[in-house]
């Protein structure tokens, strides 16, 4: 399955004001950029965001066939809308992740999801149960695609151990901010095992703008830089990083903001020299390179 190399993602929705037909417009305008997978999980907005998105799709009847719908289970919150969830907490047993995606399901209105992430590292993982749920969901046609979220690469290994198919992402934080996973093994992995990792937060949740700490300023500088160099907004070029590497990281967008979503999609028309990424580094880390 292809998906786009920009995906939109919804943690943020209930900040945006859109609901409905209009979230249904958003989404199109989405997919005219480009932009044809979105990404979910049970939890956004304290279990609400699948309701919206579902009540959008259902005000635009051709809209579920044209995208692909990613979304996540695992993480239990206290929950008004979860009475049964006493703590928060994290379950990847069996009957949890089957239960989590028929009620994802039912919130989109929908028969089957083109991916389903394990949200976090669960300490308490069976990776037998894993396999159990996911061979039963994909036997059942309710899930096309599995892979994981923020999981070390030796958990993931530890799940691919009793898989039959690959899994076929690591959604993991990643930004010109949020270096840990180039030089963790993070990325190292997706190479190895040639999948797409996804980035979440890749302007670093905002703070690439709105971060006055010494870090932020120096990387918003060089940004500011290489984007001058280019042609392109700041925002471009932190894609651009992300691009630019040889795993061909897809990184999620988190703005309601059609003009943003396409800053994101102009960053896959441009490539970074090497020159302009290691400043973007070095502005990053504090340090020259060794
Ligand atoms: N798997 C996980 O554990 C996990 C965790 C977190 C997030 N995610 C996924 O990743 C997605 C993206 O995360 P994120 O929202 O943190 O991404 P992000 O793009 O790093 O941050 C989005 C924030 O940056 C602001 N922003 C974007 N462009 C801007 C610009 N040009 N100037 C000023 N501010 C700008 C947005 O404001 P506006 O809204 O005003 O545009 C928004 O507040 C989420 O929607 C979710 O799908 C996954």
């Amino acid at each position: 399955m292809e998906l786009s190399n920009i995906i939109a993602g919804l943690w943020r929705q209930p900040e945006w004001d859109l609901e409905g037909a209009r979230l249904a417009g958003w989404a199109r305008r989405a997919l005219d950029l480009g932009i044809d997978t979105f990404d979910l999980a049970d939890i956004y907005g304290g279990y609400t965001v699948e309701e919206s998105f579902g009540a959008a799709l259902r005000a635009d009847p051709g809209l579920r066939q044209a995208l692909k719908l990613i979304t996540k289970c695992n993480i239990k919150l206290v929950s008004e809308r979860r009475p049964a969830h006493l703590r928060h907490g994290y379950d990847s047993s069996r009957a949890h992740i089957i239960e989590s995606v028929e009620q994802s399901l039912r919130a989109l209105g929908t028969d089957h999801l083109e991916m389903l992430l394990l949200h976090r590292q669960d300490p308490l993982m069976d990776p037998d149960e894993v396999a159990a749920a996911f061979s039963e969901l994909e036997a059942s046609g309710k899930v096309l695609a599995f892979g994981v979220s923020n999981f070390t690469p030796s958990h993931l290994e530890a799940l691919q151990s009793r898989l039959a198919w690959p899994l076929v992402t690591n959604q993991v934080e990643a930004s010109v901010l949020h270096l840990e996973p180039f030089t963790d093994g993070t990325l190292d992995q997706a190479l190895t095992r040639r999948f797409r990792p996804m980035a979440w937060s890749p302007l670093g949740g905002g703070r690439l703008f709105s971060g006055g700490g010494e870090r932020e300023v120096r990387v918003r500088t060089a940004a500011e830089g290489v984007a001058a160099e280019l042609g392109v907004t700041v925002d471009a070029v932190a894609y651009a990083f992300l691009l630019r590497h040889p795993a061909r990281v897809r990184p999620i967008t988190g703005s309601g903001k059609l003009e943003r979503l396409g800053a994101a999609v102009r960053a896959t028309e441009i490539s970074l020299s090497r020159d302009q990424w290691f400043d973007l580094w070095t502005a990053s880390t504090g340090a020259p390179l060794p």
